[in-house]
């Protein structure tokens, strides 16, 4: 039995304790929340056994091999590396954490101590993607030449997901000052993983970020309303493409929708997973000159949770690690350096 501790009891902690509840053979023996209500709640909730408010003393009391950490995008860093100097597994939410110096800190010491790691980079458990991923290895659509990508969410116009302007866990993601990294950071690590997958490796980017005024002042208690949130990329891939990606948090019309669309010289492929996450769409062969698209049906593909626990079991470290997680990283500081100067940035 593989046992679990599970750190930030939020929203999102909800999914990874039901995920791990459906894959037999692990269990989840621990819940850490800085908010012991929340712990408590959770705990009760999902039948965890012991409840925590210091992720030390969980470390310390209780036997875990592994460590979901679903706290906040800046406590990432630090609660991973704990869990990995005490030599457990982990399981890290996006983005990895909020620079790539400490990405890369954390990959390194991953390795080091040989724990298996995985960030929670959550559409690759779309099947489509794999699949447009291995089609393009294989030359299916020719040399990669145009691509474009886009992550379109709308909780600051609309309250299908409650009303920001209550909620802590949209407020944090609002504010610089509390680790967030606008919607570039929040779900823009989504797409650029998503697509640079699929589509091959990210060269250079030359991107401009956007923070709209909210309420008056920018501010709402604690929270200074600061963080990006509407980002457009235009990118330049190591196999010569060029593209662009675009997210934002005012996307009306689209609770959260991912769209790939890559263009190669002999054919095409579109992921669309507002349609799909087991179906694309490809274009190739004699269909090229007639513009018709074929339906493949992909999958079923694993989630990342049954990964993350294949991969405690076999002791080999799925995709995607750490490694991949500060890789991105890389690419969304370009990002940032790239807005904040006005240029296209190398990766
Ligand atoms: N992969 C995905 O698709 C996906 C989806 C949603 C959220 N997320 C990620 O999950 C993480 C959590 O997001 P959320 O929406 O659940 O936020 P949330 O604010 O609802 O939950 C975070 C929890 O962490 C707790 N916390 C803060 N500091 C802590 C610490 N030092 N130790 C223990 N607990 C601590 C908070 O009290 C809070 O309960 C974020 O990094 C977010 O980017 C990923």
């Amino acid at each position: 039995m593989i046992r679990i501790a599970i750190v930030g009891t939020g929203g999102m902690a909800n999914t990874h304790a039901r995920a791990f509840a459906a894959i037999r053979g692990c269990k989840v023996v621990a819940a850490c929340d800085v908010i012991p209500e929340r712990a408590e709640e959770f705990a009760k909730r999902h039948d965890v056994p012991a409840v925590h408010t210091d992720f030390d003393r969980l470390l310390a009391e209780v036997d875990v091999d592994a460590v979901s950490n679903v706290t906040p995008d800046a406590v990432h860093a630090p609660v991973s590396l704990r869990a990995i100097a005490e030599g457990k597994h982990v399981l890290c939410e996006k983005p990895l954490a909020t620079n790539y110096a400490d990405a890369a800190a954390m990959a390194k010491a991953a390795k080091r101590k040989r724990v298996i790691n995985m960030v929670n980079l959550s559409y690759r458990n779309s099947a489509a993607i794999h699949r447009a991923h291995d089609l393009i290895s294989r030359g299916e659509i020719g040399r990669v030449m145009h691509f474009e990508a886009s992550y379109l969410q709308s909780w600051l116009t609309s309250r299908h997901w409650g009303d920001w302007r209550r909620a802590p866990a949209w407020l944090w993601r609002l504010s610089t000052a509390h680790g967030s990294k606008g919607v570039l950071g929040d779900i823009g690590v989504h797409i650029l993983d998503f697509a640079s997958y699929a589509a091959g490796d990210v060269k250079a980017v030359n991107c401009r970020l956007k923070t709209f005024p909210k309420v008056k002042g920018n501010r709402l208690g604690d929270y200074v309303l600061d963080a990006n949130d509407s980002a457009v990329i235009t990118v330049e891939l190591a196999g010569g493409a060029i593209g662009t990606v675009h997210t934002t948090r005012w996307a009306t019309g689209h609770a959260n929708s991912l769209l790939l669309r890559i263009h190669g010289d002999r054919g095409a492929i579109v992921v669309d997973l507002d349609k799909s996450y087991r179906e694309l769409r490809i274009c190739r062969g004699r269909n090229v000159d007639k513009n018709v698209w074929k339906t493949i049906r992909c999958g079923p593909t694993p989630t990342i949770y049954q990964r993350f626990i294949r991969s405690i079991r076999t002791g080999k470290n799925d995709q995607p690690d750490f490694a991949r997680g500060a890789a991105v990283q890389k690419v969304l500081d370009a990002c940032f350096q790239s807005d904040a100067e006005g240029r296209t940035i190398s990766i």
